[in-house]
């Protein structure tokens, strides 16, 4: 990913004001535009989470002080409130009754750094939004899915609403977001009542409502039931029988998937915005964290000086430190995700022969694999960024990034988090208080599986 994409002038006038500032002040290639975190100071366990603040680098002086010169209130404000979206008109979506969410989304997705957010915050956001907003509007039309036309202007729209607020203008590609997406594609049940009638909603909505944001990656409990509605109104009008299914072809995956959205979007017109993107966002956190979404660059130069014997141990770790510093420049990923794509990695170094653990010989941290130095690591349930025009955006870090990252075994096989019959080691007791003062006791259960499998892959 080149970093002038990034930088690329979009129509926003906050990009532009960025790419001024930039080329004003500061220098401005790819690799500046990034992150300035506050020091991740690791108490004790370090098992706590801090902001970061994410402005454009000064590269050379690294002082952990929010980056105020830069993005200062009176040059930012107007852009944030003032600018007004240039609508089709021809949208009957209610983007007005969703307005805190829209912000929200514009602040996840803001500008140039929508990329770098795109996969964790971002895109998640803004998919979740869309359900949102014609799960809401369906209360009014009875219809879960719009027309061709309507998806068309509404996505236009849509961007434009988000744009005016600060956000990238390029989304749709980012997330890859077609008006397709939000017509009812080959899913044949589209309005409230058939999808009523087709499935029993009460259980549907029973298992949905509340998410529990730790459990449900590993119990399923809404997944399953939404899995199980999007399967049966595809079901719907003979086109589909249960032996297609258990044929596993690809078009009906795609018919199953366009009934997904349908579900999800009945499921948002029974919740408030709010609620709805808890839900949204909590079970697409599960999805996020179980893939690496870096880009591997070719592993020549590492195999050559790391594989079958090390013979120049300086040129080997060089050689790895500069294969990992491409990776640092694609996004922010969660602490998961780094997981993922520790294991990732390093089965393809051994699959070229590379079998010396070269993570803990080059000293290769699980931080190393998200973006620079400086940055973080996203929690495995990250948050929504924030905005604050006397600071910048920020975002929490997960602080427990300092951890070796796990040379996989080479049986291959990688631990499954919810695997029961795992045993939880004791975690120190210092480590549990510390974490239940700073009422991080929800995320408890997911650090933990994290800790279990780095200890089995040691
Ligand atoms: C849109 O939503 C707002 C806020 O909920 C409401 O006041 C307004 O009447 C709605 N407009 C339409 C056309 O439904
Ligand atoms: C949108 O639709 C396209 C084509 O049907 C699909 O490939 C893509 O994954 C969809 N995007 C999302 C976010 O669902
Ligand atoms: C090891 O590699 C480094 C850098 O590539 C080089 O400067 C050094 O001379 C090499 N040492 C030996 C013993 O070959
Ligand atoms: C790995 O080593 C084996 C045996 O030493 C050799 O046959 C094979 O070609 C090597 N593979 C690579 C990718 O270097
Ligand atoms: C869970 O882990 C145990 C022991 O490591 C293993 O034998 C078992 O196959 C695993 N079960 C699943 C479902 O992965």
């Amino acid at each position: 990913m080149g970093g002038h994409e990034l930088l690329h002038p979009t129509s926003s006038p906050f990009a532009a004001l960025l790419l001024f500032l930039c080329l004003l002040e500061f220098c401005c290639k790819v690799d500046d535009v990034i992150v300035h975190g506050f020091p991740l100071h690791q108490i004790d366990s370090g098992l706590i989470e801090e902001k970061s603040i994410l402005v454009p680098d000064t590269s050379l002086i690294s002082t952990p002080q929010p980056f105020i010169p830069l993005l200062a209130p009176s040059p930012m404000t107007p852009f944030f409130s003032n600018s007004t979206p240039k609508l089709s008109g021809r949208c009957t979506l209610n983007f007005s009754a969703v307005d805190s969410l829209i912000s929200t989304t514009a602040v996840d997705c803001l500008s140039s750094f929508a990329p770098l957010l795109a996969n964790v915050i971002c895109c998640p956001q803004f998919q979740a939004m869309l359900v949102i907003l014609i799960g809401q509007s369906s209360k009014n039309t009875g219809m879960l899915a719009l027309d061709s036309t309507q998806a068309n202007y509404c996505l236009l729209d849509y961007q434009q609403i988000l744009e005016s607020r600060g956000a990238s203008g390029n989304l749709e590609q980012i997330c890859s977001i077609h008006p397709l997406n939000l017509t009812e594609g080959s899913c044949p049940v589209n309005d409230i009542s058939e999808f009523e009638s087709a499935i029993d909603s009460s259980k549907l909505l029973l298992a949905c409502e509340r998410v529990d944001a730790v459990n449900e990656c590993c119990s399923q409990i809404c997944q399953n039931a939404i899995r199980e509605a999007a399967t049966k109104i595809a079901l719907r009008d003979g086109g589909l029988t249960s032996m297609d299914i258990s044929n596993n072809l690809p078009e009906h995956y795609s018919r199953i998937d366009g009934c997904r959205s349908i579900v999800l979007r009945w499921l948002s017109s029974r919740l408030d915005p709010l609620s709805a993107k808890h839900v949204l966002r909590r079970i697409s956190n599960c999805n996020v964290n179980e893939a690496c979404p870096l880009v591997f660059p070719d592993t020549t130069k590492v195999t050559e000086y790391c594989g079958n014997r090390i013979k120049n141990n300086t040129a080997c770790c060089s050689a790895m430190d500069n294969y990992v510093s491409h990776l640092q420049k694609q996004s922010f990923i969660t602490n998961l995700q780094a997981l993922d794509c520790a294991s990732l990695l390093g089965l393809k170094l051994q699959k070229m022969n590379v079998t010396t653990n070269i993570y803990s010989f080059c000293q290769i941290t699980l931080k190393d694999f998200s973006l620079q130095e400086s940055g973080c690591l996203l929690p495995s349930l990250p948050s929504d960024a924030m905005f604050d025009p006397s600071s910048g955006i920020s975002f929490t870090c997960d602080l427990n990034d300092n951890i070796a990252a796990p040379w996989p075994s080479a049986s291959g096989a990688p631990t499954s988090f919810c695997n029961k019959s795992v045993n939880l080691p004791e975690l120190p007791a210092a480590t549990s208080a510390h974490i239940a003062e700073n009422e991080k006791d929800m995320k408890l259960p997911l650090l933990i599986a994290l800790l279990v499998v780095l200890q089995m892959l040691s």
